[in-house]
């Protein structure tokens, strides 16, 4: 794990695109580099028409043969407060969520490896300010109230499609993490934003056909708390990558 002085200055760097180019511009490769799953948001709202233009050019992602099998619901305001309050409620008399899209329980060992280890570098972290007994309690408690967003995006698709459709969503609800960037705005892509689709679904009328994949929280992050101060790493390039030829 970085050293806390190290982790600071890597923040600075990572969450300030301009702090490293010396003026206001981002490009993709700067959006990618510093995009994180943002766990803290403030309150300000986020207008319509960014959201808008964000969904705009996220609706330009490739899909299979253009098939373009998502369908996007965006909810804010009162309608999000009383799904909140509602994921929160049940969060608190312990219903197990029913994603639509169920997580796998096994996972290969050296994947589970990694998301072990990003879970001990998170809980180190909120360790600093909170004590052990009420980390998983509010590591778990942040996600049921969607990291206080004032925007949740949720990405659907038909229950039918396969997984080359899944591939689509994937690359889509990455398209709205980074147009989501150049606005000053952050993402958290979350399956616990989706843990009760009954909820969602009644509140938007999302027809039961329609999967709901994934939940992406949306809003101007909170830079101040602990909880966006960690930042994942990656397996080297060289181990990721064969490249011949060249
Ligand atoms: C499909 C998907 C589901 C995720 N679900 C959650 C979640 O429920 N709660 C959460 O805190 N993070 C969730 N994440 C965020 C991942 O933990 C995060 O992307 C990963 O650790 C890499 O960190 P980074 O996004 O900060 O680079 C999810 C990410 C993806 C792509």
């Amino acid at each position: 794990m970085l050293e806390k002085l190290d982790l600071l200055n890597f923040n600075k760097w990572y969450s300030n695109p301009t702090y490293y180019l010396g003026g206001d511009v981002m490009n993709v490769i700067d959006a990618l580099n510093s995009r994180y799953t943002c766990r803290a948001f403030k309150q300000d709202r986020v207008a319509m028409d960014t959201v808008i233009k964000i969904l705009d050019a996220a609706n330009r992602t490739p899909s299979w043969g253009n098939t373009q099998p998502w369908n996007i619901y965006v909810v804010a305001g009162d309608v999000l407060e009383e799904l909140r309050n509602g994921s929160l409620e049940r969060f608190s008399q312990k219903i197990v969520g029913k994603p639509d899209l169920p997580v796998p329980q096994e996972w290969p060992e050296a994947l589970k490896q990694r998301y072990v280890t990003v879970g001990k570098e998170r809980y180190d972290l909120l360790g600093q300010e909170l004590e052990q007994d009420a980390i998983i309690n509010t590591v778990q408690d942040r996600n049921y109230r969607f990291f206080d967003a004032p925007v949740v995006v949720y990405i659907c698709m038909d229950r039918n499609l396969t997984a080359y459709s899944m591939f689509d969503l994937g690359a889509l609800s990455q398209s709205i993490m980074l147009a989501a960037q150049e606005y000053g705005l952050e993402t958290a892509p979350a399956i616990m934003l989706v843990q009760y689709p009954d909820l969602i679904r009644r509140a938007l009328a999302i027809p039961e056909e329609q999967a709901i994949v994934l939940g992406i929280a949306l809003g101007y992050g909170d830079s101040s708390s602990i909880h966006n101060q960690h930042r994942t790493a990656r397996r080297p390039i060289q181990e990721v990558s064969t490249l011949k030829g060249f």
